[in-house]
This record gives C-alpha cells, structure tokens and sequence, in this order.
C-alpha cells in the first residue's frame, strides 16, 4: 500500500524530479556529490564517514525543493568495519543464525556511518568455479543458498528497517547470472524454464519472500534477452507473479550496457527497455545523459510507479523522519564481541578436507612455514570497503601460540612467480622440520567481478612448492585460502593434511593447533580437472548412467568414489580419462571427532498428497553419537532422491542440514520436517510454471556427507 506522504510526492514531482529518484550514481567526488543531490539526485554510492554523509543529506534537505531525502547505497558484502569471512566461507558453516548475526552486525555498523542499502546478498547459485564471483554467493546447492541468502536478509533488515541498526537488503543478481557460459563473466545464459524455476528462481524467491526490500538485475542475457530488458522476468515473475513490492536495482551502468548488447540503439532506446521492463533505479546516471527531448522515453504510469517504489522505500527506511545518523555514535573500529564474531565464523567456515591424523599438531620442535600465505597479513578476501583493518600473519601467530617450538618461515614462492632456488631453499629447511606448513591459495585480486579463470589449479608455481615439500617425506599440512573450488588433483595424494579455510584466515592456527575442531562443508564441489566444470552434486541422472560394478547407477555418479577401470558399461555418461564424480563433493568436511550415525526414521512411511497439500509435514530423524574423546560438530544433511517423477529428477537434493555441537559420548537425535516444498519441484513448460508433489516413492538419504548417508523409503499416494 502506498503510503499518503508518497502519493501526495509523487503529485507534485516534476518530471525532472522524479528522474532523479531514478538514478544512483558511483562513488561521486564529494564537491560533485553536493552539486548532483542539489540538482535532485536520489541516491548515492557513498562509501563515507557519517559526518560526510550527514553533509551530503543536508543538502538533499535543505537545498531541494521537496527535501526529499537520500538513499545511501554501498557493497557491504562481508562486513563493514568488522570484516567477516566472505561469503561462499559463511556458506560452509552450514550455520544460518550466525550467517543472520553477521549480517546484523554488518548493518548496525554501515546504518552506524549513515548508508541506507547494502547491495548484498548474492544468491547466485553457481556450478561454475571459473565464475570468480563464486566468491561472494553461497555456492552451488538451491536450498544451501535460499537458507543463507534468507539468513542474511533478516540479519540485514530485522523486523523494522527503520531500526538504527538495519539497512536495505539488495538480492542480486537477478537471474541465473552464476551460470555465464565458460564460467566468464557477464557472459551470456541460455537457462530453460526448468532450469530457471528449480535453480536460478529459488534463493530470490526465498529473499523475497523473507522482506527483501530490493533486487538488483543482473548483468547477463537469459534466452538472448538481456536482464536489464527483461520484462517476463523482472515484471512478469518478479513483481507481479511474487508480488514484489520493493524495488529493482540497475547494476553498474546495465542499462548503458543494452547497446554492446545490440539490443537498443541509443540510450534513449535503452532507458524505454529497462523502465518498461520493471527497472526502478538505474546505476549510472544514464537518464540524465538523455536528451531533455528523449525524457518522454519512459511510459508516465511505470515512471510514477518506479518512483512510487523508491519512495516508500525511504519511508521505510524512515529517513523522511529521520534523515541524519548521530556522528557520535558511528562505529569505527570493531569491538571485541565483533571480532569475536567474526573469529568464530571463520573456525566455523573452515572445511578440513583430509587428514591423516597429522592434525591438530602435536607441539612440533621444528615447524616450517612455506608459501605466500605464511606472512601475509592480507586475508580479508574479496570486495571489501576500505574500512577493514588487516589481520595479523600466520607466521605470528604461530610464534606466539607456540613458544617451545622453532617456527622458521622460507617463503617458497609468491603467488605467481618463484625462482627454482626459491623453491629448493624450501625443500632443504623442510628436511630439517618435524612439520611442513604450506599456505598457499588465490589472492583476493583473483577473486571476485571480472575474475574469471580458465585454470583452477593453484596459480603460479605454488604447485611445484607443495611437491617440492612433498618429496621430502616429512608430514606435510597445506592450509588453502582462496574463493572457489580448486583443482588439487596433482599434489592431494602426496600430502597429510588440507585444510580449506578461504579467504578467512582468523582462525586457521586455532585449528591447525587444535583449539578449534573444524566442522565446516563444502558449498561446492571441488573438481578433478577444470574438464568436468560446470559440476554439481545435483544433477539429473543421464538415460546411461555410467555405473561402478556391484553398485547402484544414480548413487555412483554424485559421489566420485571410483575410477574409470572400474565402470562397466562403455556406452555411458563420463569422461574417458577422469574418474567420475567430483574430488570433493558438495557437503564434504571432517573434523578430530568422531560420530555414529544410527539408521535414520521415519515418523511415519507414508504421506498423502492431499495431506501435504494442506501443510501436512513428516519427520525425518536420526540419533547420532559423538564416539570421540573430545567435542565437535556434527552437519547432518538430509537429501531426496525421487524415484520417479514426471521430468527426469536430480540424483539428490539437499532439503534440510543442522549443525549442532556434541560433547563426548553425548547422544542426539536430528529431527527435520519434510513437506511439501521439500518433496516438491516446478513444473513448467512454454507458458506456465507449476509447483508440483508427484505421487511415489522418495529416499530420503541422511548423515555427514553424501559419501556416508544411509536411505529410508517414504511414499507419498
Ligand atoms: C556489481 C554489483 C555491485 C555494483 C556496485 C557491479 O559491478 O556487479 O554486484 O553491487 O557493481 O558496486
């Protein structure tokens, strides 16, 4: 409902006024900014202090004819002042209330400096590990991504976003931008309706059903039609079949962006597209670049409206009440329950992908620290705001954690370049070790927009260091910081221990020390070779699935436990020279406890569709005990396999995880509840979309990763 104060705004907006509603401009200088808000600008990319910014919004309401205020606009993605780990890193705690607590924090801390909007999160769902922006989203799995990306909306905005402590979610980017061909950046997309609907839709129609207050269109092409052009997608699905009633974000100059894409021949062409197909804020500047003759481009009712929408949303965020944050109370530097926070996400991401018993370390007299890691004290990852202050190096932390042990440091090789000495200097202090420590990964410049990368091994020589190390027979530690899947199939084998803890190094001495007993899972596969990308867990099952002798088909393909000489048939769905399946799959991670998984129940062996239809639920449970002699978390992930369904089904889907900490020898039974949107999948075809429970028999898999459910049968008639 649109609100009085709006309506009577909107009456008396010229149309010049009402264009400047329209737009959010870059990161302008501050003497340029004043002069732009005076001409009637809306809103603002303004990474400044709350001073600055108070300025700024006394201009828009003190110098503007209708005083109406500003939208502060910025990429707080992980964090603010308090940089938390990045996003794919928040993922793998598979831990939605400290996702949503982090985001908390993230907001009180920008709204604290006076923005207004985060273009956050990312619910990309992505299979693609070139896409450099895999970094920022929550992986490759629907559910994973819809339970995070909801998580962090609520952390965003709260229950009310007129809160001191709340800004403006931006879900983005809207839609199926994780799937560009290649893996390149705004690369085109040619998703089906299925693939939109059961992928790509989900985890915004998830944000929006949680209160995402706006949307930000994406930068690629869906079927030959750009998103910025989009009208079935923006207005048909998005504001009118969801009900959408916040508002759809331009991203950076997307709208200029129609003419490389051929699709508009002027600007004026390109305004007419993106307004008539739902777009609200353009990011850029483009409709003041037009022609005063040319402003007629957009149609007076969807310029009303997209003004209308903007509006409300400073309403809501109750600037028109209050336009000015208190300059004393800006958070500047973070506190220590923040970083805390912070600190316990990051031993929460880390995913312990092998170990052979080498960790946690036992008090080593000799350690060596080898790769560009060791003393970096780089490791707040991509897309962070100047505002973050860098962590201290491993190399120190190491030295203070462990006063009895010699911690010599040989640097090995950089990121991308390392001489031969280099190298062999490393090889010769490992022999003198007890432990090596190899920190190697991707700099945060390789990660994020416009990083792209055709090779997902480790750049550089990092590679030739870890065997170089590895040669020497010494136990062998590789700690990964990086934001994607890697390929690590060319030295996994030759060492002890791997521990993947991205671009979030807060904690990584913690683990290696044992202080922390890592339970983080992987919200992506990790491939064999760069050969099998795009991968998932859940895929559909081909008509000749390749099978392992004595096995079932579908279960053998997601799991990538076997090697070609094992399988069977040669008319069948796999590369000739890979194993199948992926290194490590999705959900995949170990820790120093040990659990049993009892067989997982049933509340009952049969549901009706009649009965889901009204909101009917079952449960799913198993009993697990904590067999170790210390505590640790345990991730129970349930997934449904459809046995048979209208259109061929994927091999596995995950519907429901917790993660939950259990003492030694303490016993717990995980309970979830199952339904309709869990047995449930779209429909489509040419014209409609349907969401749909088919009758039948689903196997519910349960327990720490996919390579160790076990399955019971439920039937729904
Ligand atoms: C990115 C967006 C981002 C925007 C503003 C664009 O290039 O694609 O994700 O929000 O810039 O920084």
């Amino acid at each position: 409902m649109t609100s009085a104060r709006v309506i009577d705004l909107v009456s008396r907006m010229t149309p010049d006024e009402k264009l400047g509603q329209l737009q959010i401009i870059f990161r302008p200088r501050p003497d340029d900014a004043a002069a732009l808000v005076r001409r009637g600008l809306g809103a603002v990319f303004w990474p400044r202090s709350s001073a600055a910014t108070n300025a700024l919004q006394r201009v828009a309401v003190e110098e503007t004819r209708l005083g109406i205020p500003l939208l502060v606009g910025l990429d707080v993605v992980h964090g603010q002042r308090t940089i938390a780990p990045v996003p794919l890193a928040q993922a793998a705690t598979f831990d939605p209330p400290l996702v949503e607590a982090l985001a908390a924090l993230a907001a009180a801390e920008a709204r604290s400096g006076g923005a207004t909007m985060t273009f956050s999160p990312m619910v990309d769902v992505s299979r693609d590990p070139r896409w450099g922006r895999v970094v920022e989203g929550f992986g490759e799995d629907v559910h994973l991504t819809a339970t995070m990306g909801r998580a962090m909306v609520r952390g965003y905005q709260g229950d009310d976003l007129s809160a001191p402590g709340a800004i403006a979610a931006t879900v983005k980017h809207f839609v199926a931008y994780g799937q560009p061909e290649g893996g390149r950046d705004y690369n085109a997309v040619d998703a089906s309706p299925h693939r939109l609907r059961n992928v790509h839709l989900e985890s915004f129609r998830a944000a929006v059903d949680a209160g995402a207050a706006a949307v930000m269109a994406s930068f690629n092409t869906v079927a030959g039609v750009p998103m910025h052009a989009n009208h079935t997608l923006l207005t048909g699905v998005l504001k009118e079949e969801w009900g959408f009633a916040g508002v759809v974000v331009g991203d950076a100059d997307g709208v200029r962006n129609l003419l490389p894409h051929r699709v508009a021949a002027d600007l004026a062409d390109a305004v007419r597209l993106a307004y008539d197909a739902g777009l609200d804020i353009e990011m850029g500047g483009a409709p003041w670049d037009l022609d005063p003759a040319d402003l007629a481009v957009i149609d007076p009712a969807r310029l009303d409206d997209a003004v209308a929408r903007v509006l409300s949303l400073k309403e809501a965020l109750g600037v028109f009440d209050t336009p000015y944050v208190d300059e004393h109370a800006e958070i500047t530097t973070p506190d220590a329950a923040s970083r805390a926070l912070a600190r316990r996400a990051a031993a929460r991401a880390t995913v312990l992908l092998r170990n052979d018993g080498t960790l946690p370390l036992k008090a080593p007299r000799h350690l060596l620290l080898t790769g560009p890691y060791a003393e970096s004290t780089d490791h707040l990852g991509a897309w962070t705001q100047s505002f973050g202050a860098p962590a201290g190096s491993i190399a120190d932390a190491l030295r203070e954690r462990l006063p009895q042990t010699e911690v010599r440091v040989a640097g090995g090789t950089g990121f991308f370049d390392g001489s031969d000495d280099d190298i062999s200097a490393a090889r010769a202090a490992a022999q003198e070790c007890d432990v090596v420590v190899v920190c190697v990964g991707e700099p945060s410049t390789l990660t994020g927009e416009a990083a792209s990368r055709s090779d997902l091994r480790l750049p550089g020589r990092q590679e030739d260091l870890i065997r170089a190390v590895a040669g020497t027979g010494i136990p062998i530690v590789v700690v990964l910081e990086n934001g994607r899947p890697l390929v690590v199939a060319d030295w996994i084998d030759d060492v002890s221990a791997v521990l993947e803890a991205w671009q979030a190094a807060a904690a990584i001495v913690d683990v290696l020390l044992g202080a922390v007993n890592p339970a983080g899972r992987l919200p992506m596969s990790f491939p064999r070779s760069v050969g099998q990308v795009p991968i998932d867990y859940a895929h559909e099952t081909t008509g000749r699935p390749a099978t392992v002798r004595g096995s079932l088909a579908a279960e053998s393909q997601d799991i990538g436990l076997h090697g070609p000489d094992n399988v069977q048939e040669k008319f069948t769905s796999k590369y000739l020279d890979l194993d199948l399946g992926p290194q490590f799959a999705f959900g995949h991670g170990t820790g120093y406890a040990t659990f049993a998984h009892a067989a997982p129940q049933l509340s009952r062996p049969t549901i009706t569709l009649g009965e889901l239809e009204a909101g009917g639920t079952l449960t799913v449970s198993v009993e697990v005990a904590n067999t170790a002699e210390r505590a640790g978390d345990e991730v129970v992930q349930v997934y449904v396999e459809d046995l048979v369904a209208s259109i061929a089904p994927p091999v596995r889907r995950l519907v429901a995880f917790d993660r939950r900490t259990l003492d030694p020898d303490e016993t717990h039974r995980f309970s979830f509840a199952l339904g309709r949107e869990q047995l449930g999948f779209w429909l489509t075809d040419a014209a409609t979309a349907r969401f749909v429970v088919e009758p039948g028999v689903f196997r519910l898999h349960v327990g720490s990763t996919l390579e160790s459910t076990q399955a019971v049968e439920l039937v729904v008639e």
